[in-house]
């Protein structure tokens, strides 16, 4: 589904991905710790196409990522959701529109994105807010709209990064519960994580990082 060779990516003068080698198979679920600084953004950045490897080889479903041409790329990221670190909701418009978007950017009709939307938001527990705007949400409710929006496409992978940010131990409950249910329905996840609630509750493969290289991963012990 998604393997590494030898990946190196770096910042002005910073190493932030070094030498980094990983498979992830079809239905895992992943955890990627290790402090701040670590390389987990830039991790998930390199899989969901956002940024290019210097060194090293991407294959995200047998598709090497750094030889795909510009136009291939939104192609590739159709099958995966992304939830960012910074929620990055439209803030004046309304929960539905927020989540109706990617399917109006794929081509949908509004009419034919509206089961889909439906379905997404019942799955967060957001439908009876579909027509907030999302600048008053609170910040579990924002970030629940924010997974809604990542797997509306019904994606084959799901990309989270600190979905758990800022929340309170009872909101990381509910989306750590809710991570572990998509993954229950098939999907492919990679979650980034500092927190250890979260860590203990989903028990996916752990992938520990550490100043960009591979400190340890829970599959190849076993
Ligand atoms: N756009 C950028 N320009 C310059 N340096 C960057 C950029 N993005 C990341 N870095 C550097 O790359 C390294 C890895 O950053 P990354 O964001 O992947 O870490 P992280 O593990 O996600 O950290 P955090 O837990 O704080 O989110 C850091 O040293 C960071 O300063
Ligand atoms: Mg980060």
């Amino acid at each position: 589904m998604i393997q590494l060779f030898h990946v190196t990516k770096y910042y002005e003068g910073c190493i932030a991905l070094s030498d980094l080698s990983l498979r992830v198979d079809k239905g895992e679920c992943i955890l990627i710790t290790g402090p701040s600084g670590a390389g987990k953004t830039t991790l998930l950045k390199l899989i969901f196409g956002a940024e290019f490897p210097d060194d090293g080889q991407i294959l995200v479903q047998n598709r090497n990522i750094a030889r795909l041409r510009a136009t291939d790329i939104p192609y590739l990221r159709r099958t995966m959701g992304f939830v960012l670190q910074d929620f990055k909701l439209l803030p004046h418009k309304t929960v539905y529109e927020n989540v109706e978007l990617p399917l109006i950017i794929r081509g949908l009709s509004s009419f034919d994105a509206r089961r889909k939307v439906a379905e997404s938001l019942q799955s967060v527990g957001m439908d009876h807010k579909r027509t907030t705007q999302t600048s008053v949400l609170s910040a579990g409710e924002q970030q629940r709209v924010c997974i809604a929006r990542a797997i509306v496409n019904s994606p084959i992978i799901l990309l989270a990064d600190e979905p758990t940010g800022n929340l309170d131990p009872q909101l990381t409950y509910e989306i750590s519960e809710l991570f572990k249910a998509i993954h229950a329905r098939g999907t492919t996840v990679m979650l980034a994580t500092h927190n250890r609630q979260v860590v203990e509750q989903i028990n996916g493969r752990m992938i520990k990082l550490d100043c960009g290289r591979l400190l340890s991963d829970q599959g190849t012990l076993s």
